[in-house]
């Protein structure tokens, strides 16, 4: 058994994903023992900069995240003993070609195996993955290469961005990452699901009357207008992460845990819904506003937008799965910056008790008497169940309470970032967490002729203040279902 080592290159090094997201995410592995013996971590980008200087520049956002004792600090001196830094080209398959030789340095004698994670913007992943694979992937051992949406801006060119990578790299060697999937909650949905029988056999339309995905940030495109007005709030949010977890939630048991049959599943349930009509969709922008004193921007005065952008920040749409499972039940998205709060949920509410005995109890809303499932994401994640109790005491008077499960009152343990588990994953080989790439192209065949109607036709987007609860034609789109969000009653 030949010893291995293990190189990561960070391409990209000094962007704000790298800084803020993946060496701390690293340094935590490190921290925590995750990362083999012998490895060595490589920024690769554009900018001159020595080792010092790069180490520098990543210590500043290591945090002690575990453990804020002195023993700590020798750890993170000891890691950034292990970064480096090459300057070069994003295309020059010559600067890669040095990049290899410094590898091979610290590779001598073990089996190399590279990770390059591309934390670049889209537009020029295909020139590095070329030079990368010809002149600096491993020889006798793996490499892979982690890429960051937006995998394109639509079905075509997703497509197309595919098969670019794939003349250089295998799929097995794509781990296209979404974050919101390594997150602790979103990976405990299954475990939820299938190993308790309170819930498994609730799972369908027979006792599930609607499941709502909410993402809520209560900041707005601040510093990254530019890029976001390229893409706007469905390809940011809803496209990915929130049917990444529609996929989840909704799929058919797997044959095992597996990363293929889970992910055969999640295809499956993607391509079992038919493309987001655009009456199910509404959209809104976030425009100034005042509050105590303060003034909060509108989208439209970041000096990055352009004048006139029609953008959405805000979505929210019902969708709908065709089988046998879920025929009727609406999944309602909703997504959008600068709202009143940052919160990332699920949300299930149940049918009504049939015949229930107590309805009188609850006047002539019997929504009220439903159950609830909600798994918090973020922050302070927790699920809990709303359940009909009665009040204690004499007469009858019935309580909606929750049984709660508030992480942080149960689990005496930190929460790992969602990178953390990513990057341990992809250095592992496990895949259950990555996108594949028929995955991606069943989430685009959903959203591209809505994106593309929104588009051709200019559809203004509602204006709502910054910092409120977004538009009002959420509501009445889900009241078009039937459904009222859960977060807002
Ligand atoms: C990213 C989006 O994928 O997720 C951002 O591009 C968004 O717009 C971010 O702010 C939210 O991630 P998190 O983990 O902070 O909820």
């Amino acid at each position: 058994n030949v010893e291995s080592t293990l190189s990561i290159t960070v391409v990209g090094a000094s962007g704000d994903l790298a800084k803020k997201k993946i060496f701390p995410a690293l340094f935590a592995l490190y921290y925590e023992d995750w990362l083999p013996e012998h490895f060595q971590i490589f920024g690769y980008a554009r900018s001159k900069m020595t080792d010092e200087e790069l180490r520098n520049l990543i210590s500043r956002t290591l945090t002690c995240r575990i453990d804020r004792s002195e023993n700590c600090g020798d750890k993170m001196e000891r890691f950034l003993q292990r970064c480096f830094y090459h300057s070069g080209l994003y295309d020059s398959e010559e600067n890669f070609g040095e990049l290899d030789q410094k590898l091979k340095e610290k590779e001598i004698g073990r089996q190399p195996n590279r990770l390059f994670y591309l934390s670049i913007p889209p537009n020029i992943f295909v020139d590095v993955v070329r030079c990368a694979s010809r002149r600096a992937s491993s020889e006798n051992g793996w490499t892979r290469v982690i890429v960051e949406k937006p995998f394109g801006r639509d079905a075509q060119s997703s497509g197309e961005l595919t098969r670019c990578l794939k003349q250089y790299l295998t799929e097995d060697q794509i781990f296209r990452i979404d974050h919101y999937l390594g997150k602790e909650l979103v990976e405990n949905l299954s475990v939820l699901r299938f190993s308790n029988l309170v819930f498994e056999p609730l799972w369908c339309r027979n006792y599930i009357r609607n499941v709502q995905l909410i993402f809520s940030e209560d900041f707005g495109t601040e510093g990254r207008g530019g890029y976001f007005d390229n893409y706007g709030i469905i390809r940011d949010i809803m496209q990915n992460h929130l049917l990444q977890i529609l996929a989840l939630f909704a799929m058919e048991t797997p044959v095992t845990l597996d990363g293929e049959d889970i992910r055969n599943e999640k295809v499956k349930v993607l391509r079992s819904m038919k493309p987001v009509k655009l009456e199910n969709v509404v959209v809104g922008q976030y425009k100034g506003h005042s509050k105590g004193g303060k003034s909060y921007p509108a989208y439209s005065d970041d000096p990055t937008v352009p004048k006139g952008s029609v953008t959405p920040t805000f979505a929210a749409a019902a969708l709908f799965i065709d089988n046998a499972r879920w025929d009727g039940v609406p999944f309602l998205m909703k997504a959008g910056k600068a709202l009143h709060t940052r919160r990332a949920e699920i949300r299930v509410q149940f049918r009504h008790v049939p015949g229930n005995l107590y309805s009188r109890n609850f006047g002539t809303d019997l929504d009220k008497a439903t159950n609830e499932l909600v798994l918090r994401v973020q922050p302070d994640e927790a699920i809990y169940l709303k359940i009909n109790n009665k009040v204690p005491g004499l007469g009858m008077r019935l309580d909606r309470s929750d049984l709660n499960l508030l992480y942080k009152s149960r689990y005496r343990i930190e929460i790992p970032d969602a990178y953390e588990r990513l990057l341990l994953d992809a250095i592992e080989g496990e895949r259950r967490l990555f996108i594949r790439s028929d995955e991606l192209d069943a989430a685009w065949a959903l959203f591209t002729p809505v994106l593309r109607e929104l588009e051709e036709k200019k559809i203004s987007p509602e204006l709502y203040p910054y910092g409120s609860r977004g538009p009002v034609g959420a509501h009445y789109l889900a009241a078009n279902h039937n459904v009222r969000w859960g977060d807002l009653s």
